[in-house]
């Protein structure tokens, strides 16, 4: 089989590892991949979000399968276009991927689907949302209705914070916001492969967004990730996928617009049970890197099975007992500005560690020096597999700490709560104490859908 990987993240390294081990590949093709990918793949200078050229390459490449890795390609109609020409397609359509990029239709389908999530309201006009602030209360959810790469949310317990954001996105052509009641909990990713019809969950895994440690700081794409999760309430995979993951999918397929690729499900561990933060259309970043590397049936069969529309056919998927923790290591100034064409240096002094690799993202071979320098904000990721997550956690570091890039940051604490048994779901039992306790509470949990 010959597989077409659109992207040039490390998730897509992360996809490309797996695809090119997988014995039943004979080829992998990246467009347009990044120095990494490219010692496991042929690369192809372009831009994955054009659909004809995806399309050309596709079919000049006769390759058996199209795998997209972002979601601007998924936007820009790159799998419609795939899958008319008759090339299976592991992505769903444009209309399918508004499950990412509106988060007003996301809510719309989770409520025709019966979905548990946060209450929320639509607003147009600066007069709706101070009404819908009153009604939620504080800390207050604003977020931006289309795609905003992470920075489009504000949690925040200032009203007047909360205000000039929504005034800012709304100030924003076709502006629209959603705000929605806070969901206090634990953050899980559960990432479900869907055919159109059937949904199979991959392991769960936990994503750390801030830049500093402690969950402080700014918004990013992801400084880190960890699965298994210890903590995680026995049963909620499945849980998640009978209450959450089919009930979208089968809504999906009844308007008319099959869910076929990664459904991404955001979930909020509230005491209430696990509550849906947000959809995504595609593998996240950075936790495909942790899934994938404990993923232990060959990638490139499952999804081929999903872009035919067989993925009941699928045996059980098979994973590696071990537990999978992944630092990202980010140039100078990200998220906000991040420095680029520096020197990056000890990536086979990292992977000389036990149970590491490194994936690359923002990297690119500077022509005139022949060095691999820095090209983006999230640089490499450093990925270790362990017999548990301390073990996982202290090779990824070592591994980092043979990594060099002037001015970089990591994350110093990814999965250490976890290693340390410090994660707790409480249970709706404690928090009706704790509400009884109180003299008055000032507002209800209205969590329930
Ligand atoms: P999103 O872009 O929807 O994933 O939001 C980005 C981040 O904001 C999430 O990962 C959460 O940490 C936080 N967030 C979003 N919605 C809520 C909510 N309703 N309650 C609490 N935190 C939220
Ligand atoms: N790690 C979050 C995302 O991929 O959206």
């Amino acid at each position: 089989m010959k597989v077409l990987l659109l992207g040039s993240g490390a998730r897509e390294h992360a996809l490309a590892r797996s695809l090119a081990s997988d014995p039943a590949v004979s080829a992998v093709v990246a467009l347009p991949g990044n120095p990494g990918i490219a010692s496991l793949a042929r690369c192809v200078p372009g831009d994955p979000a054009d659909p004809e050229l995806v399309l050309e390459v596709a079919t000049s490449e006769q390759v058996d399968l199209v795998v997209v890795g972002p979601e601007a390609p998924l936007v820009a109609g790159v799998a419609d276009t795939v899958r008319a020409a008759g090339i299976p397609c592991f992505g769903p359509s444009a209309e399918a991927a508004r499950l990412e990029g509106s988060k007003a239709f996301a809510k719309e389908v989770m409520t025709a689907a019966g979905v548990p999530t946060a209450a929320a309201h639509v607003c147009t006009t600066l007069d709706a949302v101070e009404e819908a602030l009153a009604a939620t209360g504080s800390p207050f959810v604003v977020k931006e209705d289309g795609l905003a790469a992470g920075k489009g949310v504000v949690v925040c317990a200032s009203r007047d914070e909360a205000l000039a954001h929504a005034a800012a996105c709304l100030g924003r052509e076709d502006g629209r916001v959603v705000v929605e009641d806070f969901l206090d909990g634990p953050e899980v990713s559960l990432f479900c492969l869907a055919d159109g019809r059937t949904v199979v969950p991959l392991e769960p895994v936990q994503d750390f967004k801030r830049a500093g440690d402690g969950d402080t700081g700014p918004n990013t794409g992801g400084m880190g990730a960890y699965t298994p999760l210890p903590w995680a309430p026995e049963g909620l995979v499945d849980q998640v996928v009978r209450t959450v993951a089919e009930p979208t999918v089968r809504e999906m397929a009844a308007r008319g617009m099959p869910f076929i690729g990664l459904l991404y499900i955001g979930l909020a561990m509230t005491p209430a049970g696990p509550r849906v933060i947000e959809y995504n259309a595609r593998f996240g970043d950075p936790e495909t890197q942790s899934v994938l590397a404990r993923l232990r049936t060959p990638l490139a069969g499952v999804l081929l099975a999903a872009a035919r529309g067989r993925l009941h056919e699928l045996p059980p998927l098979e994973w590696s007992p071990e537990s999978s923790v992944t630092v990202v290591v980010a140039a100078e100034g990200y998220p906000a500005g991040p420095l680029t064409g520096d020197p990056v240096k000890g990536i086979d002094e990292a992977e000389s560690v036990e149970g590491v690799h490194v994936l690359q993202a923002g990297t690119r071979i500077d022509e005139a020096s022949g060095q691999l320098v820095s090209a983006g904000g999230r640089v490499l990721s450093v990925v270790a597999l362990g017999e548990d997550l301390a073990e996982a956690r202290e090779r990824a570091y070592a591994g980092v700490a043979r990594v060099s890039l002037r001015g970089s940051h990591h994350r110093r604490d990814i999965a250490d709560r976890a290693a340390a048994g410090q994660i707790e779901v409480p249970s709706l039992a404690e928090v009706l104490a704790a509400v009884t306790d109180a003299e008055e509470p000032t507002r209800s949990p209205s969590q329930e859908p």
